[in-house]
């Protein structure tokens, strides 16, 4: 008999019942460090007290209105959001894979209102994720993920990830954007190098085709900069937000420079729920702390120690992992037994990790992640290691 849950996720038989900062709580009483933050979404950790105080506060004035109507928190969260980035004008969603959705339609709209009807084509890479809305799977247009779903949704071209000479001869008339993710998270933890990033823009630039960036993962503070192409030195023309910008609160966003926004007139999108108070009010208190230079000089910092201490386990360890990856908060252990093993064996250590592609293990804790949990975050991994040594799965 089906479960009254729809069974499309493998789920690990752990049920918490609370979270506090970098910890989660199950129902048996163990306490397990979250380097997961629930796939990269709890940037401030759990229960963090001003988005506490945020969600409960906005919870006792109002709810819900419609876009038919201003909505001051969406205002005020869309300013902050312009004020420090390159953006000027944001889309509120409700995850990274409607903002996928809008970041095609608008690149695509910008090009019609230009004359250019035939300009709908998207460029994407191997190993991307964009979320599993028809637009999503197209645009990844892995096997995995598309099978049995067809007819897809066209106008997708997917080349290799990292194949310079493919993408230079990729671009044609029909070309309307790259759509690529900074730092693969699904992918395995796969930085785009900045030289790569500056080609890249500097090529859209040369073809005329808009740059979009899919920055669910990746962004909102996970690599130390607000966002990963800061890295670079180069900005999008249209950008996808998730994840971490409602720090546990279901809340994306589209962020595009006017010219990108233009074909987006009154009518042409919209959400019942995208940007609604209670989202927008905790959007903005995320927005408070992770926006702010010392919190990203913190998120450095202890990041630069959580990855030496991570070279330590993988020397200490060669059979098990092979290297370490990633960016800020944002890192993968390329290991050489299955992720999924070196996950279980992390459960029994009371330690969430997420398992990703390409033979890799996530870690994509709190920004908040303390000293002190650093290091017992790697007493609890190296814990699961040797356990998974002395067991092999
Ligand atoms: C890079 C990227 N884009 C899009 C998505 C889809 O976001 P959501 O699951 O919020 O719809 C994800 C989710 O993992 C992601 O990592």
């Amino acid at each position: 008999m089906i479960p009254s849950v729809l069974p499309t996720y493998s789920r690990a038989p752990l049920h918490f019942v609370k979270g506090e900062g970098s910890w989660l709580i199950e129902e048996d009483g163990r306490r397990f460090l979250d380097l997961g933050s629930g796939i990269a979404v709890n940037a401030l950790g759990h229960a963090h007290p001003d988005l506490v105080k945020a969600l409960t506060d906005q919870a006792q004035m109002l709810w819900h209105v419609s876009n038919l109507y201003e909505i001051p928190q969406q205002q005020a969260l869309a300013d902050k959001l312009v004020a420090a980035t390159f953006a000027d004008t944001v889309f509120f969603t409700n995850s990274g894979t409607e903002s996928c959705e809008l970041a095609v339609k608008m690149a695509r709209k910008y090009w019609y209102d230009k004359g250019h009807p035939e300009k709908t084509e998207i460029i994407t890479f191997s190993g991307s994720f964009h979320g599993r809305s028809s637009a999503g799977i197209a645009a990844a247009g892995s096997e995995k993920m598309t099978k049995g779903f067809a007819p897809l949704l066209p106008g997708f071209k997917h080349l290799a990830w990292g194949d310079h000479e493919a993408l230079y001869a990729a671009f044609d008339e029909t070309t309307a954007a790259v759509l690529v993710e900074p730092v693969q998270g699904e992918g395995g933890i796969r930085p785009m190098p900045d030289q790569c990033l500056k080609g890249l823009r500097a090529l859209c630039d040369e073809k005329g085709v808009l740059l979009i960036l899919d920055e669910v993962q990746c962004g909102m503070g996970r690599t130390g900069r607000l966002f990963a192409h800061e890295w670079a030195g180069i900005a999008p023309d249209i950008m996808m937000v998730a994840k971490g910008i409602g720090g546990g609160f279901p809340l994306g966003a589209v962020l595009a420079t006017e010219e990108a926004a233009s074909g987006m007139t009154p009518g042409t999108h919209g959400s019942t729920y995208g940007g609604n108070p209670l989202a927008c009010a905790v959007g903005c208190a995320v927005m408070d702390h992770v926006a702010d230079p010392d919190f990203l000089a913190g998120v450095n910092r202890r990041a630069g120690h959580l990855r030496q201490k991570l070279e330590g386990l993988v020397a200490d360890h060669p059979d098990i992992f092979e290297s370490v990856r990633g960016s800020g908060m944002m890192l993968g252990l390329k290991c050489k037994v299955a992720p999924a093993d070196f996950v279980k064996a992390g459960y029994a250590a009371q330690v969430i990790t997420v398992p990703a592609a390409d033979n890799v293990v996530r870690l994509l804790p709190p920004l908040t992640l303390s000293e002190d949990e650093i290091a017992e975050a790697l007493v609890r991994l190296d814990k699961a290691a040797t356990a998974l040594e002395a067991h092999p799965a």
